[in-house]
């Protein structure tokens, strides 16, 4: 399928967005765990999380979906049946992550595999630590598909530093941890996003999280889970899901890239492992505003409000980096109608998203006129008013075709998408949330 966005059609009023899809995966799957109904609501109904609620229904757990609130039903991981066949976690690596740290405490047998996609991203940083919590778990050379086959129960409570932070890493030892006979300790070199922190303390686990400082001296974040699960039981959740921040980035690069464009996204995540993206398009010089702010389950919420701005070019570098890891090819739309050049270094990790985000993106961004450079672990761009537009694809990663279909909003002739598709793993309202706020956006197949 093709997407087609014609230039300058100047965006304007307001939006409230699906829920986020860490939380929605989260929701979903711990939910499952607790005892008892859980009522979500504005749960993400996509590709991704699809695929999530069908292997919880394959393993025995039962749901239902109301418009897009999620009722799920929790009677633990020990009700959990093997399931008859593989897992299929489809793209979704968070699934396959979390499902793992979670199954290896059941003393099932449970093969996890996905798309060709899937599995060519890296599963030994969950293998390595699982297996010294004690799981049987195997990868076919560090990749799905993974064998988890049954352990000695209760698991080990293990410390475990990551090489690098990730919070789907952190969330799968967290959920082992729950079945271990001793506190588990996760230290990261960032601070990864921390929703599961904050739901399973609602839940009535006891998780802590502080900033520690290493023997060389570096700052580190240390995630302690001081209370495994048993006898405890988790509590079901009665939640609302804020607007997920990363759907949200798309539309603030559209409207500040976009002339006479101004328009408010209600009731988003703010959470501030999430939000590094307005951090550096204000240093941009980008016009955002932050309204209503609340906390809701936990979680900050709150509006945005984005006029169209004159940008120029920023550094994007170290700790900033986990805190806008899914935006890249957000911010590399903005970037490209810059002033001056913008340039992204330690970003490494993006080259194991749904696609190698550095050379993809430079390749496609190029196809459409942007002046980008590829680097080991990042990217520079020299951003420039009068872009071509033109004919890109979307090589299977849902955020790229986004970020692709962006640059037509402001180029100087359209810009097709092909493989447009992909988007609805994750933001299946895109075309249609940008019409609704006057965007000229059309599918074709
Ligand atoms: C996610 C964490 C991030 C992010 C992904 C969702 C999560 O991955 O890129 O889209 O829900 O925990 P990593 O933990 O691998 O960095």
């Amino acid at each position: 399928m093709n997407l087609i966005t014609q230039p300058k059609n100047p965006l304007r009023g307001s939006v409230v967005l699906p829920g986020d899809k860490s939380i929605s995966h989260r929701a979903a799957l711990f939910a499952a765990l607790a005892y008892g109904e859980s009522c979500i609501q504005n749960f993400l109904l996509s590709g991704v999380t699809h695929v999530m609620l069908a292997a919880l229904k394959s393993l025995g757990v039962n749901y239902q979906i109301n418009g897009n609130t999620l009722i799920i039903q929790g009677c633990g991981l020990q009700s959990f049946q093997t399931p008859a066949g593989a897992l299929n976690c489809g793209n979704s690596a968070t699934t396959l992550r979390l499902l793992a740290g979670a199954l290896v405490g059941s003393g099932r047998a449970v093969i996890l595999d996905g798309s060709p996609g899937l599995r060519r991203r890296p599963m030994d940083r969950i293998v390595a630590p699982l297996r010294e919590m004690g799981a049987s778990i195997q990868s076919q050379n560090g990749c799905a598909p993974i064998e988890i086959l049954p352990s000695t129960l209760p698991l080990k409570g293990i410390g475990y530093t990551l090489p690098v932070a990730s919070a789907q890493v952190k969330t799968c030892l967290l959920l082992a941890a729950l079945n271990a006979d001793s506190p588990t300790t996760i230290i990261e070199p960032e601070f990864s996003r921390d929703h599961s922190e904050r739901m399973l303390r609602s839940m009535g686990v006891e998780v802590t999280g502080e900033i520690i400082t290493a023997a060389d001296g570096r700052q580190m974040f240390q995630t302690v889970l001081t209370q495994p699960d048993h006898p405890l039981a988790l509590k079901p959740l009665n939640i609302k899901i804020p607007g997920d921040f990363s759907a949200a980035a798309f539309l603030i690069v559209a409207a500040l890239i976009t002339p006479d464009s101004n328009i408010t996204i209600r009731q988003v995540g703010l959470n501030s492992t999430r939000t590094g993206l307005l951090d550096v398009l204000i240093d941009m010089g980008a016009t955002i505003l932050i309204s209503n702010q609340s906390t809701r389950n936990g979680e900050p919420v709150g509006d945005i409000i984005v006029k169209h701005s004159r940008l120029r070019g920023v550094q994007v570098a170290g700790e900033q980096i986990v805190r806008m890891i899914d935006e890249f090819p957000a911010f590399a739309a903005a970037a490209a109608f810059a002033e001056g050049a913008s340039v992204v270094h330690d970003a490494g990790e993006l080259r194991n998203k749904e696609s190698d985000r550095i050379s993809v993106l430079c390749e496609e961004m190029r196809r459409l006129g942007v002046d980008i450079v590829e680097h080991t672990d990042g990217f520079e761009i020299k951003g420039d008013a009068r872009i071509t537009g033109g004919l890109a694809d979307a090589h299977g990663d849902h955020r790229l075709a986004m970020s692709l279909s962006l640059i037509g909003m402001a180029s100087r002739q359209p810009v097709t998408v092909s493989g447009a598709e992909i988007i609805s793993e994750s933001f299946p309202e895109f075309s249609q949330t940008f019409l609704d706020l006057g965007g000229k956006l059309v599918l074709e197949s």
